[in-house]
């Protein structure tokens, strides 16, 4: 007779949060959120199967790395009979992972570089604040602050390709919102 999976070593809710450093609250939340499966003793208590430990890293590591829990169980619900990620598997999912995060960081970038020119400011100008009008008419232009104070934009105006002071300055506004270099 085949030994049932259930049969191998098995580990209470307690021991897989001892062995895995998560707490049995973390554990319960994972199953809740159908990221992890145990069966019912007759007592009505949790069984994990060994490998959970695995998959319970796996979890926490891509978590680590900023992978939304929504995209952890996706990627898990992906591996052909609920299997544990393998090596191999955690090779694939984090490339391609590494690659998101590449884009994040580069609009975590683009956005904090928007956050400077806010710092002090306070006017959350439509016309002029970059957060506070991301989807701004010079959005043709390319992303990013496009407009700092310009009032006119030439093509090649940006941070990186044109000195702000060649840029012309906008209208005064004695009461109005303050820019960003005053
Ligand atoms: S608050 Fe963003 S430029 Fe003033």
């Amino acid at each position: 007779m085949t030994m049932p999976a259930w049969n191998a070593k098995e580990l209470t809710v307690g021991q897989l949060a001892a062995r895995s450093g998560v707490a049995v609250s973390a554990l319960h939340f994972y199953e809740r959120q159908g990221l992890l499966s145990s069966r019912r003793t007759s007592g009505n208590q949790r069984r994990y199967r060994r490998d959970s430990l695995r998959r319970v890293a796996f979890i926490r590591v891509s978590q680590r790395v900023g992978i939304p829990l929504a995209a952890i169980g996706e990627a898990l619900r992906g591996l052909p009979d609920e299997r544990t990620p393998t090596r191999a598997d955690w090779e694939t999912l984090s490339t391609t992972w590494r690659t998101e995060l590449d884009q994040r960081i580069t609009q975590l970038v683009r956005l904090r570089d928007d956050l400077s020119d806010c710092i002090g400011c306070g006017c959350l100008s439509l016309d002029t604040c970059v957060l506070s009008n991301p989807h701004d008419r010079l959005a043709a232009e390319g992303p990013g602050a496009r407009r700092l104070e310009c009032d006119t934009v030439p093509a090649d105006c940006s941070p990186d390709s044109a000195p702000l002071q060649d840029c012309v300055a906008p209208p005064a506004q004695p009461d109005g919102p303050r820019t960003h270099r005053e």
